[in-house]
């Protein structure tokens, strides 16, 4: 069956939106996400049949906000856990017909677990990877019935169509991976790892705070005909997912870009009719990143800067506008980074006046090709 607003039994809780709702109930899902793998003596704990000790590689898939999840989890495998990562979205893979080497390890990461491109790429990996893993929110799900080993993101249900909880769940769990695969294979966590994830709902919840700054730069973005977003590192899909997001509920033009890229082509687009917004925490790539923010500027574009208080402090300067979000462990900087991502798609919406929870010509579950 579908679910559908009106035969949901899931309401909104004094919120006037679905997405509302779930942007608001991310500390609590995450908290439980992570309480799922993370025990109180620091132990992470994963389903039996999932032993980093024989995987060599992973193949990550998946559609939408999910393969963004994935895009992440690539920068996090390959620098703390030294897996070498690749992603692919699943219309693609199943087509491609790719060699799968020995150890490799087949991820599927899917909200509802009922994609059909998703769910075929799965079919197509039985008997070629070592193991088949479903990181799913609906653990009675296609993916995670045909899956060797399930991994439940425990977002709850998820009823407006663009995707906002079940990405930082999806997030946290890919982020537990990585470090027990560190772990495993004998390499050091990064600093305060993983105790430092316990910070992560508390720091989620601050970040919401920084809807009052957006709801006022989200009237100024409704007027726009094209946004660009630019991140670099573990920034750069998080630029992809604010730009998908966007499109998705306000129909305005928008594009992620990876900073370094700017100077490949998106420079031409800017004038001031077009804002771009810059996600840099103030990480080991913040320069780089301010200095094709100062590119932008220098040429008119009107910047909207995402960044931490060491950030804004840095690189406020000639910027239309600056969000602060508290600061934090580098390592989870795309999961806070998700909250403004959402907010800045919500309250454009908003501002547009378009359908928030059904945006015209998406569906919440994609199960045909
Ligand atoms: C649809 C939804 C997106 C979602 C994507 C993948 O396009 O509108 O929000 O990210 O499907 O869905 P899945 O359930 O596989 O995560």
């Amino acid at each position: 069956r579908q679910i559908t607003l009106e035969n949901t039994r899931v309401d909104k809780d004094g919120h006037k939106h679905f997405m509302a709702k779930e942007i608001a109930e991310q500390p609590v899902a995450v908290d439980k996400a992570l309480r799922a793998f993370l025990d109180d003596q620091d132990v992470i704990t994963l389903p039996e049949g999932l032993d980093f000790s024989k995987i060599e590689r992973l193949s990550l898939v998946a559609c939408g906000t999910a393969y963004y999840a994935c895009m992440v989890a690539k920068y996090w495998f390959e620098t703390i856990a030294r897996l070498p990562v690749e992603v692919d979205v699943a219309s693609e893979f199943r087509y491609r017909e790719p060699p799968v080497s020995p150890g490799t390890l087949a991820l599927f990461v899917s909200q509802s677990g009922e994609t059909a491109d998703t769910l075929a790429a799965l079919r197509y990996m039985q008997g070629k990877a070592d193991v088949i893993a479903g990181l799913v929110n609906v653990p009675e799900s296609s993916i995670a019935r045909e899956s060797d080993v399930v991994l439940p993101i425990h977002a709850g249900p998820e009823i407006s169509v663009a995707s906002t909880k079940a990405f930082t769940c999806q997030l946290t769990v890919l982020l537990l991976l990585a470090l027990k695969a560190a772990q495993t294979r004998g390499l050091p966590l990064p600093a305060g790892m993983p105790d430092d994830l316990r910070a992560l709902p508390g720091l989620i919840h601050q970040s919401l705070a920084s809807e009052v700054q957006i709801a006022s730069a989200a009237r100024d973005l409704a007027t726009a005909r094209d946004i660009i977003f630019l991140g670099r590192g573990q920034l750069y899909p998080l630029a992809l997912e604010g730009a998908l997001k966007l499109k998705e509920l306000s129909y305005i033009h928008a594009e992620g870009y990876a900073s370094g890229e700017l100077k490949h082509g998106p420079i031409a687009l800017i004038d001031d009719t077009v804002p771009v917004i810059v996600m840099a925490p103030k990480d080991a790539l913040f320069e780089k990143t301010i200095s094709n923010m100062q590119e932008v500027m220098a040429r008119g574009g009107r910047v909207v800067l995402v960044t931490d208080p060491d950030g804004a402090r840095e690189a406020s300067e000639g910027t239309a506008e600056v969000i602060t979000l508290p600061r934090a462990p580098v390592t989870l900087a795309p999961i806070l980074y998700a909250i403004p991502a959402q907010q800045i798609a919500y309250f454009t919406a908003i501002a547009k006046g378009t359908d928030v929870d059904q945006p015209r010509n998406l569906a919440k579950s994609v199960t045909v090709e």
